[in-house]
Formats: C-alpha cells, structure tokens, sequence
C-alpha cells in the first residue's frame, strides 16, 4: 500500500482537478506470498430502526398503530361517521401487554394513514386480520381507498363472537397505490370492540405470514454480509433505561410485546417523527431468522446498564447489574441452548429447534468513560467464565479519536477484551487520510471493528449530507486500508442501513425506500462489492503511482474460487492506466472478470435513476500475469483472476 499524509486542501483539488493523477502506476500482486488471515464475513450490515427502518420499513406491517397503544391513541387513525361512539377502551382487553383498544358503533369509520400512506401493489393480495368481539349484529366493511375516495379492495366480515376472536380476510387491490388508506366501517346494528387491526402484503420474504419486506431483504440477501449487527445503534441505550432496548419483551406473540417509543421520535428537533413507535413486530427470533435466511453471523447488542449518555445517561448501579448481566446469559441460551433448554425450549416453541449459531455479543452500545468500563468489566467477568466461546464486541464511544475513545482502547486492553467497536461519521478526506489507520495497531491487542462509519458530505447530522459517489469512494478508499489490515480489523458495517425518504432522521443512509420500492446508494455498491469479493488472506500489493496521493488500493485471495482479488480506488480526476503484474504463478486463467463503478463526484442514485452509480461487470482477455488496465477517472475496481502455479 502506498503510504501518504494528505493535505486536505491539496486534496480536494485533486480529486475535483485531477492535476496530480499518476500518468502511469506500476503495481505487483504477490499472489504467493499470503499474509494475514482474513475474517471472510468481515464486511457485514448494522441494522437499527431509525428512518422507519422496521416499523414503516422492514417489518411489513401496513397498519400504524394497530393496537390503540400510541399515548395519543388515535394516532394515524382519522374518525367519520358517528364519531362521537368512537372510544378507546381498556376493560377486558384482547392482551395486557397492549390494553387499548378501539370501539366503533355502527355507523362509524376509522381509517389508517400507515406509515406515510399504505403501498400496494395491483394484482396482489394482502392479509387483513383484526382481533374483534361485537355487542348486536354488526358488519364490517373493510376497505383500501385512495385520498380522493377511490376504492382499491373491500370485503365484508359479519360473524362476530361476543368475546374476542381472529377475523380475517383477503384484500386483492385493482391499481398500484403508494398513498392508500384503510378503512374500517361499522355497519348493522350494535357495536365492535377492535384490536390489533393488521395488513400484511401476502408477498413478504419467504411468504412469511406477518413478515418482512422482501425488496429490503433482497437488498441485504444481495449485498452477501458476513454478519449482521442488531438491534442498533442508540435504540439498545434509550434515552432512558425505562425505553431501552429489551430482547425478551420481543419475542412470542406480536400482540404480548410491548410497544414502546422509538428513541428517534423526538431525537432530533429539526427532524421529529411524533409517530415512531417500536411494535417489536420484528424482534430477536425475527433478527435471528433473518441473519440465518441471509448467511449473516447475528451480532446481537444489548443494554449494558446505560441510557444514551448524549440524552439522560442514566446509571444501573453497578451492585444491581445482575438481571442485565442475565439477560445476556438467556440470550446466550436462547440462541445456542438445546430445545430442552429453558431458553432453548422457547426458541424451539417458536419454531426454531436448531441453534442459531450465535459467536459474538455485544456490550453496550456506543458507551464511554469510566462508567463503562466498570460496567463491561463486569458482564466481562461472567460471560468469559461461562461462555469462552461467545466474542464479546465493547464500546469506544461514538468518535474514532476523541478523549473518549482514546480513554476506553487502554482500559479495554487491559481487561482483554475481544474485539472493540469503533465508530466513525466524519468528512470524506477523513476516509481518505486514514487509510493506514491500522498499520501500527497492537497486534497483539484486542480486534477492531470498524461498526458504524460513514463519510459525511456536509457534517454529522446534517440534513445536507449526501449519499453521493465521493463519499462512496471515500469509504471505499478506507475499506482498502482495513482489508490490508484485517489482521486487526476482524468486522466492518456502514451505518445506518435503511432509510424512508418521507421519514428518515439521520442522512446519509446505506438503502433508500418509500412504500413500495428500495433502491441501493453508490455506497451500497461499494459494500456490495467488497462484500461479494471477501477474501481469506491478504496479499502484499506494491504501488508505484509516482507519488501520487489518490490511489488506494488492497489485495487477497479467495480459497474457495482459488481467485486473486484486487480492489482499485482512483479518486482522481483522471483515469490512470496501470501496468499490473501478478507474480508468482506461471499459468493465469485467460479471464479477469472486473466489477467497475465510476462517475461523477456529486453522482447519487435517486428512485427516478436508481442505478447512475451502479458496477458494471466486464470479462477481460489476458494471455500473462503481466497486463495493462486502465482505471477510469472516479472509480472502484474489483479484478478478480485464476493464478495458479
Ligand atoms: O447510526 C446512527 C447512530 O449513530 C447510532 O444509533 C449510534 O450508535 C450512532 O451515534
């Protein structure tokens, strides 16, 4: 790797005027000289809901608010007809874990807004249930209407008990809408006591009733994660420990979790999303089945005994951490016990007999200071004792260079810890500055993950950040820098994943969705291309670029294709015709296949073009292992090539 410090003006000018991209650039790839062992799943995903990444997102559900237990409890729903008779009741409620519920008298309607309006799809069919005991002879008229009143699907259901009883139907919309509403209608005589009203699209991932979104999935399914990290991000801490994150409140029946605020309701002033609820409806047996459907290692964090020390930074004591210490050991249990197991009989009550393979925990958040440290410290000591075998991932803080984070790497060293979180939002030139980041890291130390990064065109939390090509290929420049280090550096996960254009907190953001479609930013590509080009080891890549300070590169072999990988960032303006040589094979496969993504700096995706930015998948002749590639102004480059000796 070349090595170069950077001025951060020069650079810029660089990368915008190209005035000091290499003419020429010699590089040798020692194809048989292997060096350090790569973690093959090291380029994972960091899922949390934030934007409407699960309610409103990923979880399918269409229905917001479907139990009544928003405080404000008619929220997202609007009232007609008779609407004074319209109540929300607790007496003898379907669950106690979600009391409220709606009674509607004949005569009245209720219509769900969704989250921001209810996507469907014509000619597809869509599961309507509700919970409903009735009082006299009702009928209910369901409907999915558009603003201007039009109906897409209705059906009726008339045979109501006087207890509480699942009522289903099927909605079959004539027409595409992304905006529709749902409309529930008491007809007849006498009234309906209504709860956990719900739609579901029949086509989720795997068809699973109650399931996922399967474009959003597809999205992760593609990008090939080695692991998957959840449930976030600052939702684990909550703003208090009261709404922290609490895996057992998670599982079992969607109507017995209990919905809770979701931490980024009010976070942000300039950004507040008054309606952002955690229904649990996607929850740890949820993210367990995913990482398995999707081949990803499940990187559960939880709670350490800390709310968000940027909101009430309240303290469990560190004498009363015993149940959060526990509530890692059921977990551990519940993941990996045998079905008769306690925890393991729960998983395999849930249909999941077979373990879930679980490696990795996580400690907290993005913790700091001492009063982590005590708290790790502790969760350390006994899980080590009873499960060597679980890496556990701790925090060093939200920056990847502050006082906090210099504080934590000693005290984490000292305690032994496996693996350290390390979190970095900072400007593109950051990326590009850092890419040797991890040439001097202890080797000997604990193992870095790189868990949550991504370049910021304006600043952290701006509403003006970009998801453009430059900080793609900032990022991507860095991600070089860790595959070269990936001795130290074991895991990395852009973040965050998901976002929905009508109700995103956080920018810039992995996915971009809106109720019926997702589309991939140029950073997605970039970690959909390393992610699909994971190697086994690294091997030593020289550069000669004549000093030049734009070109970024990393190599490794993959056992299983038996390919050499080379992965090129040019950020320069101009193209750089490379003379590339593979040594130590005498025989190369006729064939390079390359992955090339490049355009202009400012380039986004967009739902009107979701692939501008988007690799392009080109086979090369070669007939030696020495040959010339020219690489494009502003772009990443994977050549993947069969050496053999
Ligand atoms: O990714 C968004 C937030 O950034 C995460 O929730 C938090 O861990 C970090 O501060």
């Amino acid at each position: 790797m070349k090595k170069s410090i950077l001025n951060s003006a020069l650079f810029a000018t660089l990368i915008v005027a190209g005035t000091a991209a290499p003419a020429a650039v010699n590089i040798t790839v020692q194809t048989d000289q292997p060096g350090a062992v790569l973690n093959h799943g090291m380029w994972g995903i960091f899922f949390e809901d934030i934007n409407l990444g699960a309610d409103g997102g990923l979880y399918a559900e269409l229905v917001k608010n479907r139990s009544f237990e928003f405080p404000e409890a008619l929220m997202g729903w609007q009232v007609s007809g008779a609407a004074n008779g319209v109540e929300i009741r607790d007496e003898k409620p379907f669950s106690t874990m979600q009391p409220h519920y709606v009674r509607l008298p004949a005569g009245a309607s209720i219509a769900n807004e969704g989250f921001r309006g209810i996507g469907v799809k014509a000619g597809e069919q869509y599961d309507f249930s509700v919970q409903a005991r009735a009082t006299g002879l009702p009928t209910l008229q369901i409907e999915l209407v558009t603003d201007d009143g039009k109906v897409l699907a209705s059906g009726n259901l008339k045979k109501f008990a006087a207890d509480w009883q699942l009522q289903k139907l099927t909605l079959r919309p004539n027409a595409t809408e992304a905006k529709a509403r749902l409309k529930i209608s008491a007809t007849g005589n006498g009234a309906l006591d209504l709860d956990m009203i719900s739609l579901f699209p029949q086509k989720t991932w795997k068809n699973r009733p109650g399931g996922l979104r399967a474009d959003m999935v597809q999205m992760l399914a593609d990008l090939k994660p080695g692991f998957m990290r959840f449930p976030g991000g600052c939702i684990v801490e909550g703003h208090t420990l009261a709404n922290r994150y609490q895996w057992k409140t998670t599982i079992g029946p969607v109507a017995e979790r209990k919905l809770i605020m979701n931490r980024w309701n009010d976070e942000f002033k300039h950004r507040p999303t008054p309606d952002y609820y955690q229904s649990f409806g996607l929850g740890f047996y949820e993210y367990f089945q995913l990482c398995e459907d999707i081949g990803a290692s499940p990187l559960p964090i939880l709670n350490c005994g800390m709310a968000c020390q940027f909101n009430s930074g309240e303290l469990v004591p560190l004498d009363q951490l015993d149940p959060y210490i526990q509530d890692a050991l059921d977990l551990i249990e519940f993941a990996n016990g045998p079905a008769t197991s306690g925890w393991g009989a729960v998983r395999a009550k849930l249909g999941h007999p077979q373990p879930f393979n679980l490696k990795m925990l996580g400690v907290g958040n993005e913790q700091w200071d001492q009063q982590y440290i005590d708290r790790y410290a502790k969760f350390h000591q006994v899980l080590k004792a009873k499960h060597p075998e679980i890496k556990l991932v701790s925090a060093a803080g939200p920056s990847p260079d502050d006082q906090h984070f210099k504080f934590a790497w000693p005290e984490l060293r000292k305690l032994h810890a496996d693996i350290v979180d390390e979190h970095c939002y900072a400007n593109p030139l950051w990326f590009f500055e850092n890419t040797h980041r991890y040439d001097n890291y202890d080797r000997n130390g604990p193992k870095v993950f790189f868990g949550e990064y991504a370049a910021q065109s304006d600043k952290v939390v701006s509403t003006n950040n970009q998801n453009n090509l430059e900080c793609a290929l900032a990022e991507a420049a860095c991600m070089t820098g860790l595959e070269h280090n990936g001795d130290v550096v074991k895991m990395a996960s852009y973040a965050p994943l998901f976002a929905h254009v009508e109700g995103w907190q956080w920018k810039p953001d992995l996915i971009w969705t809106d109720n019926l479609r997702s589309y991939g930013t140029p950073n997605y590509y970039v970690q959909k291309m390393f992610a699909n080009n994971p190697g086994n080891v690294t091997v030593p890549v020289k550069v000669d670029a004549g000093g030049a300070s734009t070109f970024f590169v990393s190599a490794s072999r993959d056992y299983d294709s038996g390919e050499t990988i080379l992965k090129v960032v040019n950020a320069a303006n101009t193209l750089v015709e490379a003379n590339l040589d593979f040594t130590g094979g005498q025989n190369i496969a006729s064939k390079v296949t390359a992955f090339t993504l490049a355009g202009n700096l400012q380039d986004e995706n967009s739902f009107t073009d979701p692939k501008k930015i988007f690799p392009v998948e080109s086979k090369l002749e070669i007939s030696a292992p020495q040959f010339e590639y020219i690489f494009p102004p502003h772009s990443l480059t994977v050549l993947r090539l069969k050496i053999t000796k």
